[in-house]
């Protein structure tokens, strides 16, 4: 079973957005994902309590449900055949809480937006996860999504530079696209939605399903009667899209290396250097049903 907390203490950075469509994914791939909902806003609950019973399975826990009738052991069972956990957090999560919240996660996912509050946000958040939740660096196991981007904006290009100092994979980026809002709608993600709608959409997550396959655990296999086929797994792409490696030579203290000088780093009114295309490999290696038109 693999287990992907979706976080940044951040509210509105698109971490239910990208949780509820990880959980479309994988219920397609009929790998029995399990949606944990830890904000008291339940964003992700009231989701699956759209989703009709057409729809592939999602075990829904509503875990800030402490006042439930059923028991709160009961609540967070995992179905025995579940083989993704997804985890949506909630905003403004204390720090204290992420050694707790991360444990046992095969990977981090944070989505960050292209604003300079949203910037600053992301820049506490990664610290906090390298120093308080302690996670180890090179482990691999933090990736950032930058979501809801305008590509050729002055904060597209602040918040590519940024994320490019931190030495943490840059996953995908999402376009602003409103497929995701009329998913949400519906109880459904764009994995659900009919291809042709959403083709530009699904080829923006395929680096960052692909860097989940390769989180994944060895144990982790398909189950034999999948809910439905007709979207293959990704292939799995060997590296993350965007370079990794810190915009200067690594400072002395390890775990703070481009984190706290990120910020301050971000020029937001000088010209970018021309970004380097991320997302022709992955065009090149599309399936055919992708670019399939009905
Ligand atoms: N890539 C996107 N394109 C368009 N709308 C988005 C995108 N990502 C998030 N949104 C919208 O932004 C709002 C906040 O996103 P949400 O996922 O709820 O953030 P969080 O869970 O971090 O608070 C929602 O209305 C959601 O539909
Ligand atoms: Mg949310």
């Amino acid at each position: 079973m693999q287990k992907i907390i979706v976080l940044n203490p951040k509210g509105g950075s698109g971490k239910t957005t990208v949780a509820i469509n990880l959980a479309s994914h994988f219920a397609v791939q009929g790998l029995r994902p399990t949606l944990m909902d830890m904000d008291a806003q339940g964003s992700s609950t009231r989701w699956l309590s759209k989703r009709g019973m057409e729809h592939a399975a999602i075990h829904g826990i509503a875990s800030y449900e402490r006042n439930s009738r059923v028991t709160r052991s009961f609540a967070l069972r995992i179905p025995q055949e579940c083989q993704r956990v997804i985890v949506d957090t909630p905003a403004a999560l204390d720090p204290q809480r992420m050694p707790d919240v991360t444990r046992d996660a095969h990977a981090i996912v944070v989505p960050v937006l292209p604003s300079d509050i949203d910037i600053h946000a992301a820049a506490k958040c990664i610290t906090d996860l390298l120093l308080v939740a302690k996670i180890p660096r090179h482990e691999q196991r933090i990736g950032v999504i930058a979501n809801r981007v305008k590509k050729n904006t002055v904060m597209y290009r602040a918040l590519m530079r940024f994320l490019q100092t931190l030495d943490i994979p840059i996953l995908t980026t999402l376009r602003d696209s409103q497929n995701y809002v009329r998913a949400a709608e519906s109880g459904i993600g764009i994995f659900e939605m009919k291809p042709y709608q959403v083709k530009e959409d699904l080829e923006q997550w395929l680096p960052l399903l692909g860097w989940l396959s390769q989180k994944s655990p060895a144990e982790a296999q398909p189950i034999e009667n999948r809910a439905a086929v007709d979207v293959p797994l990704p292939t799995p792409v060997p590296a993350p899209l965007t370079s990794i490696a810190p915009a200067t030579p690594a400072p002395a203290p390890a775990e703070l290396q481009g984190v706290g000088s990120a910020v301050p780093a971000v020029n937001l009114v000088e010209p970018a250097k021309p970004q380097t295309k991320p997302h022709s490999p992955i065009l090149a290696s599309l399936p055919a049903w992708f670019t399939r038109q009905s």
